[in-house]
């Protein structure tokens, strides 16, 4: 049994320099009386936010931070959550859940705010991890059911577009997913070394080498079809580098497509409208032509007849994730098995607002074999939760930024601490993943 001896929140400050929720539960040791032991934890926030997340709740006071502040969600912490479960025992994450989730009383968590509830949820898992001497990837792994040694691909979104950049690309994230290496510190460093390439290759070409939000470069293309030239740079950045573009390293897109939408049912893409049908040929000619093996959010969170189209046409071809449409919410997953609608979904924290209903909703698509990837946020800390969830899952991807930005690389470095202590036993997962779906 655990039992919380105090919970305290403040507001901090996330890698866009906006607010957010930072927790911390102390317990008292279960087994060393009088010791105590601190988890903490830091919340994510995205931009490129879909409808059905749970609730981030914000001040709205605009003589704060723009309206931004956090102080609202760190009261709830404080003044309802605090008093609540200060003093109870909770042997297992999802009794804490489970408490958090009745003192909202909401489905959406508008109550407290998911920003209250997943501070408190990832700091206690972090603390009952030090309770138990245990790391939080072998502690989570323990609760999903899993081996938890598997070290994930890493999707790397080296050309930033949509809303994480103002460069005009309507594709929001176009990624390098070595694949083709046995281990993880070796596809990182393949991944990185691309990164730099494409750092030289922008710069010989006059074009910008500043950051977007997520890391990667973002470039302003001056050509009719910037999106194909943003595929080329990358492809000659993966061969420049000295790897093999579809044998080492392959590519993933998530177009965020629900940010490109004209408003009546079509998507405003390189200048012209187009229909669903439009952008899913649009997509089948990117894969004829490039490795790619995953692309994300084609499509509107909306546009789930365009989306069972899609999957129709690219689903034995590549992976097909699920972010904005289904918000880490099994309810929404639940349809997409149903309808046959997408092939993986894509994990974030934050969406949901718990730990443990981000495993149930793993659990779920695990059992419809469908992948998941777990991801940061645009908005991110030098919280490195997701690197551990992710091994401790087994599910084989990450999704967490380019090869710069500090909020991005402590996942990374996380991930190769966890390589390192893993040993022998560690696993990486490589192609397997994206090959599952071709037939
Ligand atoms: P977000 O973007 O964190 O701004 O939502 C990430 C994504 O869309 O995957
Ligand atoms: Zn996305």
């Amino acid at each position: 049994m655990l039992k919380i001896r105090k919970v305290v929140a403040r507001e901090v400050l996330d890698s866009r320099g906006f607010p957010t929720v930072e927790a911390e539960v102390t317990l008292d040791h279960p087994k060393h009386a009088g010791e105590l032991v601190v988890g903490r934890a830091m919340v994510p926030s995205g931009a490129s936010t879909g409808e059905g997340e749970a609730l981030e709740l914000r001040d709205g006071d605009k003589k704060r931070y723009l309206g931004k502040g956090v102080l609202n969600a760190v009261a709830n912490i404080r003044e309802k959550i605090a008093p609540a479960i200060t003093g109870r025992e909770f042997s297992l994450q999802s009794h804490l859940d489970d408490a958090l989730r009745e003192i909202d009383g909401t489905p959406n968590k508008t109550k407290l705010g998911a920003n209250a509830i997943l501070g408190v949820s990832m700091a206690f898992s972090r603390a009952q991890a030090l309770a138990q001497g245990e790391t939080s990837y072998r502690l989570l792994s323990s609760t999903f059911g899993s081996t938890g040694v598997t070290l994930p691909v890493p999707l790397m979104n080296i050309v930033n577009g949509g809303k994480h950049a103002d460069n005009g690309l309507a594709i929001q994230e176009f990624m390098i997913v070595p694949a083709g290496f046995d281990k993880f510190s070796e596809a990182l460093r393949a991944g990185v070394e691309v990164f730099h390439r494409l750092k030289k290759i922008l710069s010989e070409k006059k074009l910008s080498t500043g950051v977007g939000d997520e890391g990667g470069f973002a470039p302003v293309f001056d050509d009719e079809h910037p999106h194909e030239q943003a595929l080329l740079s990358i492809m000659q950045a993966i061969r420049d580098a000295g790897y093999k573009p579809g044998t080492d390293i392959f590519l993933a897109l998530d177009c965020a497509a629900s940010e490109f939408t004209d408003g009546k049912g079509g998507y405003m893409f390189e200048g012209t409208r187009r229909t669903s049908e439009d952008m899913i040929n649009v997509y089948s000619g990117w894969v004829d032509q490039f490795p790619i093996v995953s692309i994300e959010d084609g499509l509107s969170e909306h546009d789930w007849e365009g989306w069972a189209s899609l999957t129709q046409k690219l689903g034995s071809r590549i992976q097909l994730v699920g972010d904005d449409l289904f918000v880490t919410n099994p309810k929404f997953l639940k349809r997409g098995i149903e309808s046959k609608v997408a092939n993986a979904i894509l994990i974030k924290l934050n969406q949901i607002g718990t730990v443990t209903e981000t495993l149930e909703t793993m659990k779920m698509a695990a059992q419809a074999g469908y992948n998941a990837v777990v991801s940061h946020r645009s908005g991110e800390t030098e919280d490195s939760f997701i690197a551990d969830l992710a091994v401790a899952t087994d599910c084989g991807q990450i999704k967490t930024g380019s090869a710069s930005r500090t909020d991005r690389i402590a996942k990374y470095n996380q991930l190769l601490r966890i390589e390192e202590q893993l040993g022998s036993n560690s696993r990486f997962s490589g192609m397997r993943l994206y090959e599952r779906f071709r037939r």
